[in-house]
């Protein structure tokens, strides 16, 4: 009941008794300080936002369960900043300047539930600095400028949930940086300069559901990139400036149920295999808009549900007969035309039919042999690797076989 009390303010706000703090026990007079009663139990609420604060204000009462900080100018905490405050849930310290925590400042918070640093300038994590925090689920540190990172910062939050490391400057993950996260659900880490998916550190999150790791500077997806996540549902790897290559095996290791996969907006990403996805017959969403495909073998899309949304758009297909079977998906009464982003699958080649949108191309002109065949003369083809490229002729000749 207390969770829902934090995660969802407002909602408890309307549906429970509401009052001021009286008087004489107000704690800080540039705060607001307000009693929630919920089922019986008083919660004490002090909110302190905005205040231009340039420090955690003296006499907030012991008795304390949410104090929110946020939008003020604290650039550093005291290490008895939250001594005392023994029944405290939620810590809300976003949009401040804090660049260091000292060392035992978090000591006394064992209940609380919610941590939001972000929109600071913290630069560091260090060995075990939020371990004392053994009640957290969830911790913002989006929006500040981590760049070092040593050991294990989160060691002892056995029952953290989401971790959130969005915006911050990280290249590279330790080994042991999520050591202790037994139970983490979410890890936002999008928007830093990471180079490659961090394997190592992430292979013993096997609790994980959604993995965020858009806007970085992943340069080639490897084999194994996730093994150990054995949980998961999301991963979203979208705007990869650099990415070139997603490889076969990518993602070997991966539960099963895997339903969302992002790989979007990747403006170089050229190479795909078909075995990537072959084992993922419960996705019920694959982006692959806006990158660099121009081909794609049938087997690479085979083994979905028909009932998957699928997004190809934005990429340079070359129609020919190695892509007639996606013209054939295209037709196929089962699918569902909202399944499949048709309108926005457009030709870039051959220079004949570029352009156009494969649905509406002629049958004739993607069959055409001769198209084909100059176009893969002895089983090669420009882009891509070779593999792909015979499989392509296999289904060349496969959709040749059954054409008419
Ligand atoms: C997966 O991601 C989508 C979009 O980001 C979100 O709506 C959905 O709730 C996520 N599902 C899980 C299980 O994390
Ligand atoms: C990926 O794994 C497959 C199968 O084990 C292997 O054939 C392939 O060479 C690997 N790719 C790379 C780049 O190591
Ligand atoms: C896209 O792929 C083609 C080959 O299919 C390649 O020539 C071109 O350089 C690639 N573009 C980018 C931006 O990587």
């Amino acid at each position: 009941m207390l969770r829902i009390l934090v995660l969802s303010a407002v909602v408890v706000l309307s549906s429970a008794q509401v009052r001021n703090c009286p008087d004489n026990d107000y704690g800080p007079r540039e705060c607001t300080c307000t009693i929630v009663n919920l089922a019986g139990i008083d919660h004490r609420i002090i909110d302190c936002q905005g205040k231009s604060l340039p420090a955690v204000p003296a006499g907030i009462p012991a008795d304390t369960f949410s104090l929110d900080l946020s939008n003020n100018a604290i650039t550093e905490l005291s290490a008895d900043a939250f001594t005392s405050l023994n029944a405290l849930e939620q810590l809300l310290l976003s949009g401040n300047q804090i660049t260091a925590i000292p060392d035992g400042v978090f000591q006394s918070l064992e209940d609380v539930k919610v941590l939001r640093l972000n929109e600071n300038g913290l630069t560091t994590l260090t060995n075990g600095m939020f371990s004392s925090l053994v009640a957290l689920e969830k911790l913002d540190l989006d929006d500040n400028r981590i760049e070092t990172i040593t050991g294990s910062p989160f060691s002892g939050l056995a029952r953290l949930r989401e971790l959130r490391l969005n915006a911050n400057r990280i290249i590279n993950l330790p080994t042991a940086v999520f050591q202790g996260l037994a139970g983490l659900q979410k890890l936002f880490l999008h928007d830093n300069f990471i180079t490659s998916v961090p394997s190592q550190a992430i292979r013993s999150l096997n609790t994980l559901i959604e993995l965020h790791l858009e806007n970085n500077d992943i340069l080639t997806v490897g084999n194994d990139s996730f093994v150990g996540l054995t949980s998961m549902l999301n991963i979203s790897l979208s705007g990869q400036p650099d990415l070139v290559e997603v490889q076969a095996f990518a993602l070997r290791g991966v539960n099963r149920n895997l339903e969302r996969l992002e790989i979007r907006d990747c403006p170089k990403l050229t190479i795909l295999h078909e075995e990537t996805f072959r084992d993922f017959t419960l996705l019920q969403r694959l982006d692959l808009s806006n990158n660099n495909i121009s081909r794609l073998p049938k087997a690479a899309l085979e083994n979905l549900n028909r009932q998957a949304l699928v997004t190809l758009s934005g990429n340079p297909w070359i129609c020919d007969c190695r892509l007639s079977w996606l013209r054939d998906w295209m037709d196929e009464a089962v699918m569902n035309p909202d399944l499949l982003d048709i309108n926005n699958v457009i030709c870039d080649a051959p220079p004949k039919l570029k352009g156009q949108q494969l649905e509406i191309v002629n049958r004739f002109d993607l069959d055409d042999p001769d198209v084909c065949n100059l176009l893969n003369p002895a089983g090669q083809i420009g882009a891509g690797p070779v593999v792909v490229a015979s499989l392509f002729s296999l289904f060349c000749a496969l959709a040749l076989s059954f054409a008419v």
